[in-house]
């Protein structure tokens, strides 16, 4: 596995793995690798012949008060292990390479990104268009694979490409879990063993809320319910817990086609995110 820092070196990279006129796939990532970034490696393989990952923790999605210094960076066993999963290059550029002096562009993508983290983090998606945007344009891949577990970042990110006719192909990976079912996601590190324990009852919410929404229960009702049970079990504040059509986010109050439930909630310090399909077997 090659490691490339400069743009100049990844153009060289990426022609020479071009050669033989294979597809590329690129999956980024902001590093501190686990099973579910595995998941999308092993998916973009079965897609491409060679797999290029991109590790950068991008600062301009993260707003003043969040977790940029404190996000976890471990390039040394991340390269390991995607050397391990049959990765051909990493893409692992500095602040300076990404974002030079006097770089003024932002991409706005609107509709899918106007509710839930849109709404919580205002500029996050921004962040993220921008530099997966950059990302596409450096590495120029056939491919590329995105975690569900980012649902509105996956939704967000097919809008743009399409509308932008940028000509990838995007992949959503269905989200990755630990026996529990709390969903992987670098910043469970940060839990204490309390907070993790806590943690599981996200998913069981979204599970028990799914089940009501799909057995006929009033969805706000079911909504508001989950949002309780959350607090029940020591989260300390919900930014959301909302239902969305499945393509185009759009706030759903009957269940008539495939939706999505979408939850954000912070325990302790800690702001975790997870959302599950609902009502899949409907006509869309
Ligand atoms: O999902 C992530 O890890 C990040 O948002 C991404 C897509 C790598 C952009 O920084």
């Amino acid at each position: 596995m090659q490691t490339f820092r400069e743009i100049d070196e990844l153009r060289a990279g990426m022609t020479a793995l071009r050669a033989g006129g294979e597809r590329i796939a690129l999956v980024p990532t902001m590093g501190a690798l686990h099973a579910g970034h595995m998941a999308l490696v092993a998916e973009a393989r079965r897609r491409a012949a060679h797999v290029v990952v991109s590790i950068f923790v991008n600062p301009t999605q993260f707003a003043p008060n969040e977790d940029f210094d404190a996000y976890p960076r471990r390039e040394a066993s991340d390269a390991a292990l995607l050397r391990e999963n049959g990765v051909s290059a990493l893409w692992a550029p500095g602040v300076t390479v990404m974002y030079p002096q006097g770089f003024a562009s932002s991409i706005h993508v609107g509709g899918v990104t106007e509710g839930l983290d849109g709404a919580a983090r205002p500029g996050h998606f921004e962040g993220v268009a921008t530099v997966v945007a950059k990302l596409f344009g450096q590495v120029k891949p056939d491919v590329a694979c995105f975690g569900e577990k980012d649902y509105q970042q996956l939704a967000m990110i097919r809008r743009m490409a399409t509308d932008l006719d940028m000509g990838i192909e995007i992949v959503g990976v269905p989200t990755e879990r630990e026996a529990d079912g709390l969903a992987l996601s670098s910043r469970n590190a940060y839990l204490s063993a309390d907070e993790r324990a806590r943690a599981v009852a996200l998913p069981r919410a979204l599970g028990a809320a799914a089940k009501a929404i799909e057995a006929g229960a009033a969805v706000d009702a079911t909504l508001a319910d989950a949002r309780a049970a959350l607090i029940t079990a020591g989260f300390g504040s919900v930014d959301y817990v909302a239902l969305c059509d499945a393509d185009s986010l759009a706030p759903v109050t009957r269940l008539e086609r495939p939706a999505r439930l979408l939850a954000a909630a912070r325990i302790g310090a800690t702001r975790l995110i997870d959302n599950i399909p609902v009502g899949a077997g409907l006509a869309s």
